[in-house]
């Protein structure tokens, strides 16, 4: 399959690289800039200066895949601080819907022309956008995008079906990343390998829903 990922950088993006290219795909990996280990994971190309809060580097980047089909896109790439109701700022709040919510849905919508019949969009949203959920009431801004991005993914879904392309809003878990100070129930590799097993068991009729990377349906 041609798998595009976008978020490569390091994390979880850079993991679902190396397990992706490990069973024998052809990653198009996008990021905002090229380190060591991307550069050595083997993917097919790798498309630099993707900044998902650029519209214009959005277009640039997808331009580079021009008359390929991509039949799996994982849209990883999303910032979180830490804030709530009493830090809370205006521009920390646009920052996040800038990269979390608005961000994928550019990248689908610049990429749909890419997929087609059969194509998957797997974005990663998080547990903490659901409002069932929602525990603690700290993460104000992460939260806020992500419970935005999971309904922005519903219309998408909802549009994009007409054309036989399915998009999934997927958690893929408490992860030892950056993004969590390294702090987690589970390595970014064991993610990767839960979010690829749950992308191939997700079907056309699935889409428009939420997931657990350890394959249970989260409420919204
Ligand atoms: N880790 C968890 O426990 C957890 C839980 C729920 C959801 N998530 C979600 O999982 C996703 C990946 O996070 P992670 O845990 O792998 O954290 P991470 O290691 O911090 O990775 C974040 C990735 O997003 C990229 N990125 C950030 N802003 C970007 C932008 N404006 N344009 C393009 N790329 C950008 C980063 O690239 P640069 O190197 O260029 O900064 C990096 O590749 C995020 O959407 C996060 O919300 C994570």
């Amino acid at each position: 399959m041609n798998i595009a990922i976008v978020g490569s950088s390091r994390g979880i993006g850079l993991s679902l690289v190396r397990t992706l290219v490990r069973e024998g795909h052809n990653v198009y990996a996008f990021c905002r800039s090229l380190n060591a280990d991307l550069a050595e994971s083997g993917c097919a190309q790798i498309i630099q200066d993707f900044d998902v809060s650029n519209e214009h580097s959005i277009h640039m980047g997808v331009k580079q895949l021009d008359g390929i089909k991509i039949d799996w896109l994982f849209h990883v790439a999303g910032i979180m601080r830490k804030d709530n109701v009493d830090s809370f700022s205006e521009e920390d709040l646009f920052d996040h819907i800038r990269v979390n919510t608005v961000g994928p849905v550019r990248t689908i919508l610049a990429l749909a022309g890419n997929m087609g019949a059969g194509s998957k969009a797997g974005v990663i949203s998080s547990r903490m956008g659901s409002i069932m959920d929602n525990e603690s009431g700290d993460f104000l801004s992460f939260r806020i995008s992500k419970t935005a991005l999971n309904m922005a993914l519903v219309n998408l879904a909802k549009k994009l079906k007409e054309a036989h392309i399915s998009v999934f809003s997927l958690h893929p878990g408490y992860v030892k990343t950056q993004i969590t100070g390294f702090e987690g129930e589970i390595e970014p590799d064991l993610a990767a390998q839960r979010l690829v097993k749950l992308m191939a068991e997700l079907e056309l009729k699935d889409s428009g829903t939420f997931w657990h990377a350890n394959g249970s349906q989260l409420p919204w």
